[in-house]
C-alpha cells in the first residue's frame, strides 16, 4: 500500500469543528494519505516518512467541496431565456420543459458524454463529490435512464421525478402524482439515494405542500432519503414540510419568515439549509438570509445548483465569494458550509473534513490562505489536488 505525504502546507483548512468559524485551521501544516483515507495530520516538521512526498510550496489545502445539489443530467442550451431574464423577464420554471424535450431526445452516450464534461469541470475547480437529480426526464424510462447515467458518475444520486408537471399531464395533475409516487418511483429507486420536490406554490409548474407531502412520504416508505427544493421563489410550506419529515436538506431557503428560521434551528441536528446563491446571482433575485440562519443556529450548506436555468454555473469557488460578498459570510463560514456543512446535508461523515479516517479528498489553492476564494473571484486558483499519479 503506498503512503503519499503531502507537505509544506502554509495553510491546512480541516474543517474539524474547531477554532475560528469552526475550519481547525493549522500552519505549516503536512498529512499522510493511504488508499484513499487520511492516514495522519500533523506539523509539516513532525511528519512521519511515506512513500510519495508532494511538496505543495506554500499553498493552502483545504477539503475537496461537497457540492450537494446539481441537475447536471441534461441536454439543449437555454442561453436565451438567461438573456431575456437579463432584460427583467422572471423566473418561474417554465423554461424547465424545453430541458426535459431535448434531455429526452438525446442518447445515452450523449448525455454520458455531458455528465463526463460537468463533473470534470467540476473537479478541475475543487469538487470531489457532487450530488446528481434528474428531472429532464419526467416519464418512467427517461428518469430512470437519467439515475442511471448519473450513478456512474456519483453515489449521490437523487430522484426529481417531482421537478414540474410535464406538459402532457398539465389538465391531470393527479395523474402525473399518481405516476411519480408509483411506477415511476419504483424504476427510480434502484438508482437512487434521495428523492427531491420543486415544492412552491409561486410556480405554476412546481408541487403544492400537500402534493410534496405525498412525494416525499411515498419516497420515505421506498426507502429514498429526503431532500426538498423549498422557498426558492416566494414564502411556502417547503421549509417547515422538510423539517416535519426529517429531511436531510431543504435547499434554496431564499424566501424565509421567521418561524422558518426558528424551524430550522430547531432542526438544526436533522436539516440542512442549504443556500445555492448563484441562483439568486444568475437570476437576479434577492438573496436568502444566511446571517440570520447561522445567528439562529441553523446547519447551513453552501452548494452551485448547476442547472440549465437558474445557475448554470459548476463553480464552488464562485458560489464561496458570492457567500461572502453578498450573504454576508466570512470566508471560514462558507469554506465550512461548502465542505463539512455540505457533506452534513448528504449525512456523510467521511468526506467535507480532513480528519485521520476521512477520505483523502482534497483542493488545493495557489495562493497561501482560503480567505483568497473569497479574495480573487473569477480567478482559476482552487483545484482537486490529484494524490494518485
Ligand atoms: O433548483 N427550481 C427548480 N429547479 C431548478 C431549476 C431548473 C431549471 O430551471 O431548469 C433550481 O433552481
Ligand atoms: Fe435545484
Amino acid at each position: 500500500m503506498t503512503s503519499t505525504l503531502i507537505t509544506n502546507i502554509a495553510e491546512l483548512a480541516t474543517c474539524d469543528g474547531t477554532g475560528a468559524d469552526r475550519l481547525g485551521l493549522r500552519h505549516q501544516a503536512a498529512l499522510v494519505a493511504e488508499a484513499g483515507r487520511i492516514a495522519w495530520v500533523g506539523a509539516a516538521a513532525d511528519a512521519p516518512a511515506a512513500d510519495r512526498r508532494i511538496d505543495v510550496e506554500g499553498r493552502a489545502v483545504l477539503p475537496g467541496f461537497v457540492d450537494s445539489h446539481s441537475h447536471l443530467v441534461f441536454a439543449g442550451d437555454r442561453s436565451a431565456e438567461f438573456a431575456a431574464r437579463m432584460t427583467g423577464q422572471p423566473y418561474d420554471g417554465g423554461g424547465i420543459a424545453t430541458s426535459v424535450t431535448a434531455t429526452r431526445a438525446a442518447s445515452d452516450d450523449e448525455l454520458r458524454d455531458l455528465l463526463r464534461q460537468r463533473t470534470a469541470e467540476m473537479r478541475r475547480q475543487g469538487t470531489t463529490t457532487v450530488e446528481i437529480k434528474s428531472g429532464y426526464g419526467l416519464t418512467v424510462e427517461d428518469e430512470a435512464r437519467a439515475l442511471r447515467l448519473a450513478q456512474e458518475f456519483t453515489a449521490e444520486t437523487t430522484f426529481l421525478g417531482a421537478h414540474v408537471i410535464p406538459a402532457e399531464y398539465r389538465a391531470d395533475r393527479a395523474g402525473y402524482l399518481e405516476l411519480v409516487t408509483g411506477p415511476m418511483l419504483r424504476a427510480a429507486t434502484p438508482y437512487a439515494r434521495w428523492i427531491d420536490v420543486f415544492c412552491d406554490p409561486h410556480s405554476p409548474h412546481a408541487f403544492t405542500g400537500e402534493e410534496a407531502r405525498h412525494v416525499l412520504t411515498t419516497g420515505r416508505a421506498a426507502g429514498l432519503g429526503l431532500r426538498v427544493h423549498g422557498n426558492q421563489l416566494g414564502p411556502g410550506p417547503g421549509v417547515q414540510l422538510a423539517v416535519e419529515l426529517g429531511a436531510a436538506s431543504v435547499d434554496h431557503c431564499t424566501h424565509l419568515a421567521a418561524a422558518d428560521i426558528a424551524a430550522l434551528a430547531d432542526a438544526k441536528d436533522t436539516t440542512v439549509a442549504t443556500l445555492l446563491p448563484g441562483v439568486e446571482f444568475c437570476t437576479r433575485s434577492p438573496y436568502p438570509d444566511a446571517k440570520g440562519l447561522l445567528t439562529a443556529g441553523a446547519a447551513i450548506a453552501l452548494a452551485t445548483d448547476c442547472n440549465p436555468g437558474t445557475c448554470y454555473s459548476s463553480s464552488m469557488p464562485f458560489v464561496i465569494a458570492l457567500a461572502v460578498r453578498e450573504l454576508g459570510l466570512t470566508p471560514g463560514e462558507a469554506v465550512y458550509a461548502a465542505t463539512a456543512g455540505s457533506a452534513r446535508s448528504l449525512r456523510r461523515t467521511d468526506i467535507g473534513r480532513l480528519i485521520v479516517g476521512a477520505r483523502a479528498d482534497l483542493a488545493v489553492l495557489d495562493a497561501p490562505s482560503h480567505t483568497h476564494l473569497a479574495y480573487r473571484p473569477g480567478v482559476p486558483i482552487c483545484r482537486t489536488l490529484e494524490i494518485d499519479g
